[in-house]
């Protein structure tokens, strides 16, 4: 139904066990896209340590795990901050697979939380580089290869309920995610007559390697156990409970289908009815 066999898509940001990126390209694969299991691949220092980023040991764990699955996957370490490494990456996709057809943007940073009297010039440059510039870099290789493919193509860019509201200690990361908004609607304009459609998902809180930490910073912040912080979430959740990789996964297959193909510029709430604008 949708579609995507025999597509090539590539996910950024996918090295990591519970993460959306892995999520996401598991159910590509599962409709029969080759998939590119792009990720930094190294940590660096404070700004990408261990618990931020995705090590190209965890990358082959997770390309292996899609490969049994049956799907034809690989891996090519990434940083989404560097044209010289995008440029690589979908030069490397093309090799492999023949073509591309959808890029997810999903490579983000949302540890380094302060307040904004605090904040640091290295972390707030970090915050952006990463989940704003490194979006633009991709986008702009990806899809001048899809426009020389002349086929169309799909840009689903992984933004957040931080795109919509404001939180504290996350004025960078807001900043970045309200930004990926106005980048998807312009590329929605521009790329339209090529066909090639452009979406942002917008999650609420899912509890993966970021998400979990993120739980015991704001509990932490907030002078509650993360079970008590937890609760309260759950409570204003329409839905009962925070996202699941899963939701996102779903839909991000529907972004990437024929199904979606008249869908275009739109931020797509998955979040079980927290976030309704
Ligand atoms: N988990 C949530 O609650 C939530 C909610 C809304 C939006 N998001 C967004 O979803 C995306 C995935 O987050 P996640 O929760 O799965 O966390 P995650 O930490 O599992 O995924 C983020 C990935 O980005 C990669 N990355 C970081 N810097 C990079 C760089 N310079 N180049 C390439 N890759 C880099 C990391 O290695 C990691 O694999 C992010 O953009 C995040 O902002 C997450």
């Amino acid at each position: 139904m949708y579609g995507l066999d025999g597509k090539v898509a590539i996910v950024t940001g996918a090295g990591r066990h519970g993460g959306l990126g892995k999520a996401m390209a598991m159910r590509l694969a599962e409709e029969g896209c080759s998939v590119v299991v792009a990720d930094l691949g190294r940590t660096e220092g404070e700004l990408f340590p261990t618990h931020g980023v995705g090590t190209t040991d965890e990358m082959e764990q997770v390309a292996e795990e899609i490969r049994s699955a049956g799907a034809r996957v690989s891996t090519i370490p990434c940083d989404v901050r560097s044209e010289a490494q995008v440029e690589a990456l979908i030069a490397g996709a093309v090799s492999e697979f023949g073509r591309l057809d959808v890029i997810v943007n999903n490579a983000g940073i949302g540890y380094l939380m302060q307040l904004v009297t605090e904040m640091e010039e290295e972390k707030w440059d970090a915050v952006l580089d990463v989940n704003l510039k490194g979006m633009f870099l991709c986008t702009k290789h990806a899809t001048r290869q899809m426009i020389e493919q002349g086929d169309g193509g799909r840009v689903i860019n992984i933004a957040s309920q931080a795109a919509k509201s404001g939180f504290p200690y996350a004025s960078a990361y807001t900043a970045s995610k309200h930004g990926v908004m106005g980048f998807t609607r312009s590329i929605a304009i521009e790329l339209g007559s090529h066909n090639i459609t452009c979406n942002a998902i917008c999650p609420n809180h899912v509890t993966t390697g970021l998400g979990s930490w993120q739980n015991a910073f704001f509990s932490d912040a907030l002078g509650l156990t993360e079970e008590e912080y937890l609760e309260a979430m759950r409570s204003r959740i329409p839905l009962g409970r925070p996202g699941l990789t899963d939701d996102i996964a779903k839909a991000c297959a529907f972004l990437a289908s024929d199904q979606a193909g008249y869908i275009t510029g739109e931020a797509l709430n998955v979040s079980g009815g927290e976030e309704m604008h």
